[in-house]
């Protein structure tokens, strides 16, 4: 993983030195070449004001006084007059006399100590004026005058990435407040990561982190809900059964002790379903991978429920039949919708009281699948029909064993599968109808 201020920091101070040793060496180039044109200038200047050379045993007498270092900085003034040889500002030197007026740089075999020369020559009627100047002692001039220009450029560079180094520092410092408060976040804060000073950029992703911390919570305080209650609803039976253990020593016949294993027997066969039911509820709303889908023919799927459970509409004396039938594909996971349709019409049956009715409806709108249950048992009073999906729900005044837990089952399923299950009462007459309906996409994209 790269770090970001690490990456900050080494493109600024790259991009910094970078334009910094382009300036420099343009400031440099420029600096040489105005040290040059000075230098120049000052051989004009000399040349235009030397006269016959009255002046040159004077400056011949002070170049011998001068130690080494100062000998090698002079200007060199020739001055020749018509019929005369060439004369001297340094004893001894001769240059070539130039042939034309202006500038000339010579090379020439070691004279005075140096092989190149810079050289203004000035031709009169009566005399040419040379004044030269050793190409070394120019080039040093020059190279130590564009050196000072040089210098602020170069002293500023570093101090531009120790200033980088705290700006990015300071830049990022709320990141890293940020992410300091969530490293030491207890498990039960819920309290939101701060913002205040965060970059507009970085926002988004601390409130979809606050997003997911509250989602999180909100899912683990489901969860410890859900173990209370469901730990809460077996302790009722186990309860019961404990006592049941307790009074059995006391059984006066054996015909009681066998009323009593008889009651035992259904008192534990109620837990084991509750935990049975539990569990499922449990995988159902752990369960984030895709199930398997299929496309699954409804109404075969229905008459299968159908088949099973006419032995309990029987014995209920229910009258259990399926009204309309269209034919009805739909695309979903099978074992989900069994349980989803079976739940509804376990409960039509069980809630019905004996001799009732139990009718099934299966249409489509060419987009929609519709599974319609209605009965005609006393429904949910209208006030209580919101909570009836919640998990342990059950209407007061229930004389048939339940969980509650079987409804919120169907909810779980519905909305894995796409599918809206909605409960109301029979406006006509006592009852209740459960549809289900499978929005679309009903079949895979072809
Ligand atoms: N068809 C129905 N008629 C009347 N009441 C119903 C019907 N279906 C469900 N209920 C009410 O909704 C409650 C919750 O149902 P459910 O979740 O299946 O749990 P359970 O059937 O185990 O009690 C039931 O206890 C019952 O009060
Ligand atoms: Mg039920």
């Amino acid at each position: 993983m790269k770090s970001l201020k690490g990456q900050l920091i080494l493109w600024l101070v790259g991009l910094l030195t970078l334009v910094g040793g382009i300036t420099g060496g343009i400031s440099f180039f420029l600096a040489l070449q105005e040290a040059n044109t000075l230098l120049d200038r000052q051989l004009v200047e000399i040349a235009g004001s030397v006269d016959e050379g009255s002046r040159l045993p004077a400056m011949q007498a002070r170049f011998r006084s001068e130690n080494d270092k100062q000998k090698a900085r002079d200007f060199v003034i020739q001055v020749w007059l018509k019929d005369e040889g060439a004369r001297s500002s340094r004893p001894g030197f001769a240059l070539p006399r130039a042939a034309r007026t202006g500038f000339s740089d010579l090379r020439l075999p070691q004279v005075a100590g140096n092989a190149q020369w810079r050289a203004y020559t000035l031709i009169y009627p009566d005399r040419t004026v040379q004044v030269s100047q050793a190409a070394d002692v120019r080039l040093e001039i020059a190279t130590n005058s564009a050196m000072r220009v040089l210098l602020p450029v170069a002293a500023l560079i570093p101090l531009s990435w120790l200033l980088v180094g705290l700006v990015v520092s300071r830049l990022l410092k709320p990141l890293e407040l940020v992410t300091d408060a969530a490293a030491r976040r207890e498990l039960n804060n819920l309290d939101p990561l701060p913002t205040e000073n965060i970059p507009l950029e970085v926002a988004p992703l601390i409130h979809a982190m606050n997003a997911l911390v509250y989602r999180l919570s909100k899912a683990l305080s489901a969860q410890r809900q859900f173990l209370s209650d469901a730990a809460h609803e077996l302790r009722t039976p186990l309860a019961a059964l404990r006592l049941q253990i307790d009074n059995l020593p006391h059984s006066p016949s054996p015909a009681e002790l066998g009323i009593r294993i008889g009651d035992m027997r259904r008192g534990v066969q109620r837990a084991s379903h509750l935990v049975a039911q539990l569990l499922k509820i449990a995988r159902y709303e752990a369960q984030t991978k895709a199930t398997a889908l299929a496309m699954i023919d409804l109404n075969a799927s229905v008459k299968d429920i159908i088949a099973d459970l006419i032995p309990l509409a029987d014995n209920r004396r229910i009258d259990l039949g399926l009204i309309q039938n269209d034919p009805t594909t739909i695309f979903a996971n099978a074992e989900d919708i069994r349980i989803l349709i079976c739940n509804l019409l376990d409960n039509a049956i069980r809630y019905t009281p004996s001799g009732g009715q139990v009718d099934i409806r299966i249409a489509h709108d060419g987009e929609n699948a519709l599974v319609e249950i209605s009965d005609s048992g006393p429904g949910i009073p209208d006030g209580l029909l919101p909570r009836v999906f919640d998990r342990f729900f059950r209407a007061a005044g229930q004389h048939t064993d339940g969980s509650g837990i079987g409804l919120s089952i169907v909810q779980a399923i519905a909305e894995r599968a796409s599918a809206k299950v909605t409960l109301a009462n029979r406006p006509e007459r006592s009852g209740l109808i459960a549809s289900v309906v499978f929005c679309c996409p009903q079949k895979p994209a072809a």
